[in-house]
């Protein structure tokens, strides 16, 4: 099969998902990707993948490079890497038995889909892939198209806590979508770990995306759900490190998105600091900026690149 692009969207809804800031990003991809000259395309905090899934839709890159450090999130990829269409079986059923259902009945179904979950998830080896993976994955997939926000939060018991979320119509399974991306993971590889574990990945001719969960503006835009490992300054350094150690490689291009501190205070240079010497851009989001999930508001990032745009 020769190199080309794979038209498949995001298939989750995802914290800090990058879906929104796309178009702005257009201008911020280095040129040599632009004129097909990258061969590798590494993000080693995936979450749910927009900017994975605009690359490989709009470039022709030949493999892809993937990592994050939550253990369910890359269990529903890798599943859908090998059994796409045991996957979308399994979605089948649940959506019709969920759909067809009165209010009452769809509710005491998600919880009864969240307590075996739950209940499945000591017994869960992350490292090797089961028969069981199937069911784990189209859980987690119902549970986001149909929780409350579909937001992905584990307890400090590392349990799916999300309460219920009253959806009319939800679209539990998208196959042709779950066939199209599973097609792209063929080209993909996909490891659970911390992101250092990327840098035998990244050789000549490689663009490198990092999305690390944002140093937060203030306590109460503090987002530590992904999973329980919390990422805090420290982690931010570490990664700054990391970007200046790849960056000294030959034809390795580098792009990071974090958030902006001078919303909040003018005067933090908390990144102007720790990326000295490099280009930092200001792209706008529209962000819940407030504890109340009604309240949104733009506010500026930043997007730092190892090249000129
Ligand atoms: C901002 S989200 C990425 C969002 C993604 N770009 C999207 O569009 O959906 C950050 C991701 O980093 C992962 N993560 C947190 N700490 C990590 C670490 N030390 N190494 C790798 N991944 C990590 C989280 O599990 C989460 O999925």
């Amino acid at each position: 099969m020769g190199v080309r692009n794979f038209k498949a969207r995001p298939f989750l809804k995802w914290a800090g998902g990058k879906s929104q800031l796309l178009p702005q990003f257009q201008d911020l991809y280095p040129e040599a990707l632009k004129n097909g000259c990258i061969d590798r395309y590494v993000e080693p905090f995936v979450g749910g993948g927009a900017v994975f899934f605009d690359v490989a839709a709009r470039f022709e890159v030949k493999s892809f490079y993937l990592l994050d450090v939550n253990a369910e999130l890359v269990l529903v990829y890798r599943v859908i890497q090998r059994e796409p269409l045991r996957l979308i079986e399994r979605l089948q059923d649940m959506a019709a038995r969920y759909l067809g259902a009165s209010e009452a009945d769809r509710k005491s179904f998600y919880y009864a889909v969240r307590d075996r979950f739950n209940a499945a998830q000591p017994g869960i080896n992350y490292e090797v892939y089961a028969d069981v993976w199937v069911e784990r994955a189209a859980q987690l997939l119902f549970m986001n198209r149909t929780c409350f926000n579909g937001l992905f939060r584990l307890n400090s018991k590392g349990q799916f806590n999300v309460p219920y979320g009253r959806y009319k119509n939800p679209k539990i399974v998208d196959a042709d979508n779950i066939v199209k991306i599973s097609r792209l993971l063929q080209r993909t590889e996909i490891l659970c770990g911390d992101f250092t574990l990327c840098e035998p990945w990244v050789t000549e001719n490689t663009f490198v995306y990092f999305d690390p969960p944002y140093r937060p503006l203030n306590a109460t835009s503090h987002f530590t759900s992904y999973s329980r490992d919390k990422f805090g300054d420290a982690d931010q350094v570490r990664l700054a490190e990391f970007f200046k150690r790849l960056a000294e490689n030959h034809g390795v291009y580098l792009m990071l998105s974090n958030s902006d501190p001078t919303n909040e205070d003018a005067g933090d240079d908390f990144f102007a600091v720790l990326y000295e010497g490099f280009d930092i851009h200001v792209v706008s989001a529209s962000r819940m900026i407030n504890a109340d999930p009604s309240k949104r508001g733009k506010v500026r990032e930043l997007v730092i690149t190892n090249y000129h745009c």
